[in-house]
């Protein structure tokens, strides 16, 4: 199984990067990401045996993180990975710490310093001329362990669970 964690927005914030992806100028052989898969990793574990699936599960359980708060405030082209995405230039420490916390309980490597984001289109091969965004602000009130099948056209995800994210007290 292909697993990773990661927040699914809410149907707001899905609607208005979904008006945000609408916008984009990408040449033709650019794909948009269907916005019902539009997420934000949190740790990507890759192929994983079907026999980790208890000890993953407990990670995600274990986790205690306070809902957080996401603005994501421009648009921004990676030509490495070819992808178009909605990026928060600031990322609060509450998103970085729970993206850390299951790195180490994962024991992931440290990932590489990317704003937390959302790919709202893969496969860009050129650098597309992007606009100022209007800022989209999401409060996740939920996280997720998600399972990946990449065998047809679009990626398509199911939810393996979910876990929420904890009201400040
Ligand atoms: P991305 O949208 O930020 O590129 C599920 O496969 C998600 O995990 C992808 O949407 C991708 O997020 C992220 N992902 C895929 N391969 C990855 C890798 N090798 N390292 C880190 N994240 C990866």
């Amino acid at each position: 199984m292909r697993l990773f964690f990661a927040l699914w927005p809410d149907p707001d914030a899905r609607n208005l990067l979904a008006g945000v992806a609408a916008k984009l100028r990408l040449a033709d052989r650019s794909r948009l990401v269907p916005d019902e898969n539009y997420h934000l990793t949190l740790a990507f574990l890759g192929e994983v045996p079907d026999s980790r699936l208890p000890e993953l599960l407990k990670i995600g359980a274990a986790q205690r993180a306070p809902r957080l708060e996401i603005t994501f405030d421009a648009t921004e082209y990676w030509a490495r990975s070819q992808v178009v995405a909605a990026a928060a230039q600031k990322t609060s420490p509450e998103l970085l710490a729970l993206c850390e916390q299951l790195h180490t309980d994962l024991a992931l490597p440290e990932q590489p310093n990317r704003r937390a984001h959302v790919t709202l289109a893969r496969k860009v091969a050129q650098a597309p001329v992007l606009q100022a965004m209007s800022p989209v602000s999401w409060s996740a009130s939920s996280f997720g362990l998600y399972r990946s099948d990449t065998s047809g056209a679009q990626s398509a995800y199911t939810v393996v669970d979910t876990w929420q994210l904890l009201d400040e007290t």
